[in-house]
């Protein structure tokens, strides 16, 4: 175990290029000296969802490990829950580099990779192998991604549900990443709803509707018309979870000028507030009834708890790892028993949805 504190290692970590930083992390938590955190084992941030028990609400998001390869150790840090993925049926390499772009001063990420990944036979082998060696059987969500061939969404969905369902806690369907070309067509209306119904029936008729809980990941970009339809054909199809929030195609004007007019999808601290509001939004839309996945933003257990309030049941995070570092998930657990005990509530679910 090799726990190098992280502000002795970031000047160099941020010396690299991203992609590369990025790689070098997952080859490192592939050995035997990546850090390990004890973890933050409190009944109050254990929650129940889908019949599954999340040792804490704070997961990491996709994207992270795309190829299913580092979820032992990510657990180890002290993560509840990890979502692997996107993957695609194929292995594809995305798009061409330089496609992830730091903003140190505002601590965000604009990202352009559109699911580089090994493809689900290679993905479905490495969640495998986590299994058998995992005794304690830590919750995997795996997001399913359209290929960048691909035109019709379901044609690789369903294939993807079918192959991947049975090492899957949940699987999540992006219909928000940025950077696939008409991705986002998705979340039109009448099209969400088309193909969410044959997701779910597929999935009723492949692995039962009980077994597999079966998610959405939206954007951060929905007008509030949008938001409403989309909520209120969640509520209709009964769908398990609403991922909130994927990457903006925003960029506010305190952005570095060198990613102003850069495509892609911006993540990190200048999201924070957007994902917070997509999240409450939703909440109110969908009556509490459907469970809520917040993310974007968040570095802090304050952050945390914000979504959290907002109307999140569990959350992730991803860019705020290449700022703060392997601590903090166990970091922000420590942080929201603070603030649950601040607040008078005596576990982490009485909070969720409190801001309304
Ligand atoms: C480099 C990078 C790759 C990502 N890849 C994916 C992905 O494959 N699928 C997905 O749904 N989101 C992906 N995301 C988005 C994150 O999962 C998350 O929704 C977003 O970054 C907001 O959270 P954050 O502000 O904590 O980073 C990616 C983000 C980054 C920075």
């Amino acid at each position: 175990m090799l726990n190098i504190p992280f502000k002795f290692i970031k000047s160099a970590f941020h010396a690299l290029d991203p992609e590369d930083a990025h790689s070098l992390t997952i080859s490192a938590l592939k050995t035997p000296f990546h850090p390990r955190f004890k973890a933050i084992n409190d009944e109050r941030l254990k929650v129940t969802l889908w019949d599954k028990e999340f040792p804490n609400p704070v997961g990491l998001s996709a994207g992270f490990d795309k190829n299913a390869e580092v979820i032992a150790p990510m657990l180890g840090m002290g993560f509840g829950f990890v979502e692997t993925g996107g993957v695609t049926l194929s292995p594809q390499t995305g798009l061409p580099r330089p496609r992830i772009f730091r903003d140190k001063k505002n601590e965000a990420v604009v990202n352009r990779m559109n699911f580089p990944n090994v493809g689900a036979k290679q993905f479905k082998e490495n969640v495998e192998k986590f299994r058998a060696k995992d005794k304690n059987n830590g919750l995997v969500g795996i997001q399913i991604a359209m290929g960048e061939s691909q035109t019709k969404a379901e044609d690789d969905f369903k294939p993807l549900l079918e192959q991947l369902g049975d090492v899957a806690d949940y699987m999540v369907f992006n219909v928000s990443c940025p950077n696939t070309p008409g991705l986002r067509n998705l979340e039109q209306k009448d099209i969400f709803i088309e193909l969410a119904s044959e997701l779910i029936e597929h999935r009723n008729k492949t692995w039962g509707s009980d077994n597999l809980p079966l998610v959405v990941k939206f954007s951060p970009d929905q007008s509030e018309e949008t938001q409403k339809d989309l909520a209120a054909a969640c509520l209709e199809l009964n769908l398990d979870g609403i991922i909130l929030t994927n990457t903006t195609t925003t960029r506010p004007d305190h952005i570095d000028p060198n990613l102003k007019d850069r495509p892609g999808g911006l993540s990190g601290k200048p999201l924070k507030e957007k994902s917070t509001q997509a999240i409450f939004n939703y909440y109110k839309l969908t009556e509490g009834k459907i469970p809520i996945i917040g993310v974007g933003g968040i570095s802090s257990g304050l952050d945390a708890y914000e979504k959290i309030k907002a109307g999140a049941s569990l959350i992730q995070v991803y860019s705020a790892l290449v700022y703060h570092g392997p601590e903090l998930a166990t970091q922000i657990c420590r942080d929201l028993l603070t603030l649950l005990e601040e607040d008078g509530h005596d576990h982490i679910i009485k909070a969720v949805g409190t801001a309304h």
